[in-house]
């Protein structure tokens, strides 16, 4: 969150007290040429200087990539931050006092930030004690050695152990001072009838980084294998910690991702440390989550191709395949690697080492390849059912490809498989039915929904926020089987999305959105009187909500094909056809919605 507004005077202030070639050469070496500074650019790889900083205007160019800007937009792009983070830093370096424009909640968000920041930083450094030193981490040592990892590795992740009592954090904090009641709303420690205790119990710590290098979060895992205790605890949804919007290991692998020009991505944090020990270092983990259109945004600032590496068991690689949307969304190109049975990364480079780990990343199909082997694996391409189901799944993902070379492939490549020409493959394509597009796999508002947007929302709109969220398995649902095109307005669209997306209660959503949506929200529920018959309300509101978008469609295309009567054949068909998916949507049933366990 920004703090506060930096007047324009104070940037103006901190620019001049910062001379770009300076900045620059505390980076990068600069050679004296004429009156420019010259450098091997360091946002693409060349062989001969084409970087040069201009110490009149205070700005550099690169000729060859053409990167280009302002000590500002250096700091940006070189050390990955948002403008008002360059801003502040720039400031630090000179000396120069940031005087906030008052905000008094900003202010005190931010303090409650640096606070946070502070305890995360300390209780990592503590468990870390702990793991190294202490009798306390003896378990954990020895554990560490089963599963190969050196001292040196543990220092590398600051690695932690966070003791088997229900004290010792609460103790901890006690004689450091911490604010118990900050550290709880960080899920460090909870609170059950009037006692504290620590949530992070006889669990191998794992700190959560930010791209910066502060620890935000924590991952805990059990040691033996059979605990019944959940093998990962992590740390809730936090001011400074939001899953789908971190990376486990971001911040060490950032640079090599960039030189690279490719992010592995695998599933857990043991196998991206495993990837790093054995000098792989441009690989990341999400955080237990699946991949999350922020995710995609984050990788894309660093480069335009991820590596999916899973598990190959089935849950591997259904995770797989959810994670490409938001992923392909976002223009990146994706390869997928699958680790064979029964490893996972961190057992595969084990036995098999690296090197052999690296032919597999080098040779990881593109995900459309890799998807439609695993399809041909699944159906038999001898009988018609097996060949359509084959055309039907590759022609739905076919449609995001965005540019027209890769359908081509697409086509050829599925044309093959089945032994059908690329002919009949693409008309099949242009028959399917677009699917409906869920709520949980939407990231930015869609541009036809953004037009249509009232405010203050509908009664009937309200009604559908105040349903979704009376009962968690009514937003499990609405996850699932709300389409977001059918929702007007554009804050009840937002809040249900992220809803979908992170699985977010509504607690959660209200302290975290922007005030147009917490507001609403905050009020919508504020009403915590019984609904009668929930379930069916809830069924019956999002049929009608379906129902009337389909036929404010039906209606646009039939305004269309009124006020163009010429249309040629071609056009027309594809009119027609959009028309009956339409009215054909229309007949279908929605999945039931859960009875309500409300009594
Ligand atoms: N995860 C989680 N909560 C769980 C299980 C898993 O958050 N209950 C996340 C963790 O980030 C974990 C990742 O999912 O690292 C992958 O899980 P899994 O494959 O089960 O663990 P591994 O990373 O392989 O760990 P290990 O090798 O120690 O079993
Ligand atoms: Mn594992």
């Amino acid at each position: 969150m920004m703090s506060g507004r930096i007047p324009q005077s104070v940037i103006e202030q901190i620019r001049t007290a910062n001379d770009l070639a300076e900045v620059i050469g505390s980076y990068i070496p600069l050679k004296q040429a004429g009156g420019n500074s010259l450098a091997l650019c360091p946002f693409h790889k060349e062989n001969t200087p084409s970087f040069t900083v201009n110490p009149q205007r205070q700005i550099y160019h690169c000729f060859g990539c053409h990167a280009h800007g302002d000590v500002f937009k250096f700091l940006q792009e070189y050390e990955h931050l948002e403008f008002i983070e360059a801003v502040k830093r720039l400031a630090e370096r000179a000396g120069i006092p940031l005087e906030f424009e008052e905000n008094p909640q900003a202010e005190r968000s931010r303090r409650k930030k640096d606070l946070l920041l502070h305890i995360h930083s300390e209780l990592a450094k503590r468990w870390h004690e702990v793991l190294m030193n202490e009798e306390a981490g003896k378990p954990a040592r020895d554990y560490l050695k089963t599963r190969g990892i050196t001292r040196g590795g543990a220092e590398l992740f600051q690695l932690g152990y966070a003791p088997q009592s229900w004290e010792d954090t609460v103790n901890w904090a006690r004689t450091r001072k911490f604010d118990l009641q900050a550290m709880q709303e960080a899920g460090l420690v909870a609170e059950k009838e009037g006692k504290c205790y620590g949530r992070f119990r006889g669990r191998l710590m794992f700190p959560i980084h930010d791209e910066q290098g502060r620890v935000i979060g924590f991952s805990g895992r059990v040691l033996e294998a059979e605990a019944k205790a959940a093998k990962y605890v992590n740390s809730p949804e936090t001011i400074l910690f939001h899953k789908s919007k971190v990376f486990y290991g971001m911040d060490k692998a950032r640079r090599e991702i960039l030189s690279a020009k490719a992010a592995l991505i695998c599933e857990g944090q043991i196998d991206t440390m495993a990837c790093h020990f054995a000098g792989l270092n441009n690989v990341v983990a999400p955080q237990g989550t699946a991949l999350t259109a922020d995710h995609a945004r984050i990788l894309k600032r660093y480069t335009s191709e991820v590596i999916l590496c899973f598990d190959s068991d089935t849950a591997g690689q259904s995770a797989a395949v959810r994670s490409f949307d938001p992923l392909l969304e976002s223009e990146l190109a994706v390869r997928v690697l699958a680790v064979p049975s029964p490893h996972d990364p961190d057992s595969y480079i084990a036995e098999k080492g690296i090197g052999a780990f690296r032919k597999l990343m080098n040779s990881a199909p593109s995900f459309f390849d890799f998807y439609l082997t695993h399809l041909v694996g699944d159906h038999d391409v001898n009988t018609e059912r097996g060949r359509r189901e084959i055309t039907q799944a590759m022609g739905l993902i076919a449609r995001k490809a965005k540019d027209s070379v890769l359908l081509d492939d697409i086509v050829q490549k599925t044309a093959f498989a089945i032994g059908a020409s690329a002919e009949a493959v693409r008309s099949e394509f242009h028959r399917i039915k677009v699917p409906v597009k869920r709520l949980s796999q939407i990231s930015e508002p869609t541009k036809d929904v953004a037009e249509l947007q009232i405010d203050p929302p509908s009664q009937r709109e309200r009604w559908l926020l105040r349903l979704v969220f009376y009962e968690r398995a009514f937003s499990d649902w609405a996850a699932d089987c709300l389409d977001c095109r059918w929702i007007n307005h554009e804050q009840i669209r937002s809040i249900l999305s992220r809803a979908a997306q992170t699985g977010d209660s509504p607690e959660v959503l209200i302290s975290e959105m922007d005030s147009s949506c917490s507001c609403l929200l905050s009020e919508v529920l504020a009403d915590s009187s019984e609904i009668p018959s929930p379930s069916r309300q809830l069924q019956d509101l999002v049929t009608l909500m379906r129902d009337s978008y389909l036929d404010r469609k039906l209606a646009e295309l039939t305004r269309l094909m009124a006020s163009q009567p010429n249309l040629p054949e071609e056009e027309l068909m594809c009119i027609l056809e959009e028309q009956h998916g339409l009215q054909e949507q229309k007949q279908e049933s929605l999945p039931e919605v859960p009875a309500s366990v409300v009594a």
